[in-house]
């Protein structure tokens, strides 16, 4: 049933493809649409005792904790004779509590907090830097000043606190890897393709906090692109591919400045950014705030000045033509590029990668 609902979604995103809407209208497929069927049962009073159950050892605990090593006692197993090592079934949790939570908590934005989930995954990784090796998603440095105050980041602060009960019910997981798990789970849950994921991260202090810059800017062309993913050590086809996330989302005017969303389901993931790209014709948005363009049709969705150096660039837009036909091939390039975005800089123990169940 949730297939169908999942082809019939897509389906309807390709044959839709514009569609007047409101500004503010909820968007052509809404999540609990999608959803509705697709619920799975979670063992959640399970997992609540277990977390509350856990023992904390003071001083002793709080050194072990950054290597994971948190004791349990969960009632009917007790586990308390040796550290604690989260297997795939923990992480599975983890993320099926993300996922549970993107459900209950759909009165934000176009009824989902997974974009604004895959934008902190993209910003906590997308400060590596190839020749130094600083930065990536191993860190998670944007919980302190000044990078979470680094203008790129404004409104990243929703996606962090969405993640903090999440961080409370399992402790042992660092930040790194619950914000890279969380991109992951929101891509799957908005029906994009199998990320495989692997733990490893580990947190550290303010004083491996990136400087402002790192980030790409939305007003600006194809050089600049090329120049900020080139220091991660991206290539044109996965430049292109990892731009495609704006299928999901919006911009925000008290954000970043930007209005507006990209195209007509912003909470479900697909190629159509890619295809409005091409097939839209797209003109200078009239209104006071930046530069950015909006659809000659509806007039309703955006596109950032950095979005267009997609089409504008020759080479760029090989791949934007590729993906505009071709979902499937976006979706396996797509994966391929967020893994490695995600696994920047991260000093990995493990090769083996896992593909979370999805809910649906
Ligand atoms: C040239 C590269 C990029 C530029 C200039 C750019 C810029 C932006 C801007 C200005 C926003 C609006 C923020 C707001 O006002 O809330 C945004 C949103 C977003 N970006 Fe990007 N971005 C880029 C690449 C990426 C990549 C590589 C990803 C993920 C792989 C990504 C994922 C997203 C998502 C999901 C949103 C929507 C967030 C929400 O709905 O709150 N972006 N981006």
């Amino acid at each position: 049933m949730a297939s169908v609902a999942r082809s019939a979604t897509r389906a309807f995103a390709r044959s839709n493809p514009v569609r007047p809407a409101a500004r503010s209208a909820r968007f052509a497929v809404p999540l609990q649409t999608v959803r509705a069927s697709g619920r799975r049962g979670y063992s959640s009073e399970a997992d609540a005792g277990k977390s509350n159950s856990t023992l904390y050892w003071g001083i002793g605990l709080a050194a072990a904790a950054g290597a994971g090593y948190y004791f349990y006692s969960n009632g009917d197993v007790a586990k308390a004779s040796g550290p604690f090592v989260p297997t795939k079934d923990d992480y599975q949790k983890v993320y099926d509590e993300i996922a549970r939570l993107l459900v209950e908590k759909d009165d934000y934005d176009d009824g989902s907090y997974g974009p604004v989930l895959v934008r902190l995954a993209w910003h906590a990784s997308g400060t590596y830097d190839k020749e130094t090796g600083t930065g990536g998603s191993n860190g998670a440095t944007m919980r302190f000043a000044p990078e979470s105050e680094h203008g790129a980041n404004a409104g990243l602060k929703t996606a962090r606190d969405f993640l903090e009960p999440v961080k409370a019910k399992f402790p042992w997981i660092t930040y790194s890897d619950l914000w890279t798990l969380a991109g992951v789970t929101a891509i799957q849950e908005l029906q994009g393709p199998a990320i495989p994921w692997r733990p490893g991260r580990q947190d550290r202090d303010v004083s491996a906090c990136t400087p402002d810059g790192r980030l790409p800017d939305a007003d600006k062309d194809h050089k600049h692109i090329r120049g900020i993913f080139g220091r991660m050590g991206f290539d044109d086809r996965e430049i292109v591919a990892l731009i495609g996330a704006h299928s999901l989302g919006r911009a925000h005017a008290d954000r970043s400045g930007y209005d507006g969303p990209w195209d007509f389901s912003p909470t479900v993931f697909t190629n159509e950014f890619f295809r409005l790209l091409v097939e839209e014709k797209w003109a200078w948005k009239k209104w006071s705030g930046p530069d950015q363009y909006t659809d000659k049709t509806t007039k309703t969705l955006m596109m950032l000045p950095a979005d267009l150096a997609l089409i504008k660039d020759k080479e760029f837009k090989k791949h934007v033509d590729r993906y505009a036909k071709d979902s499937e091939v976006f979706f396996k390039e797509f994966s391929d590029a967020f893994v490695k975005l995600l696994e920047l800089g991260v000093p990995f123990t493990t090769d083996e990668r896992w593909v979370l169940k999805a809910t649906s």
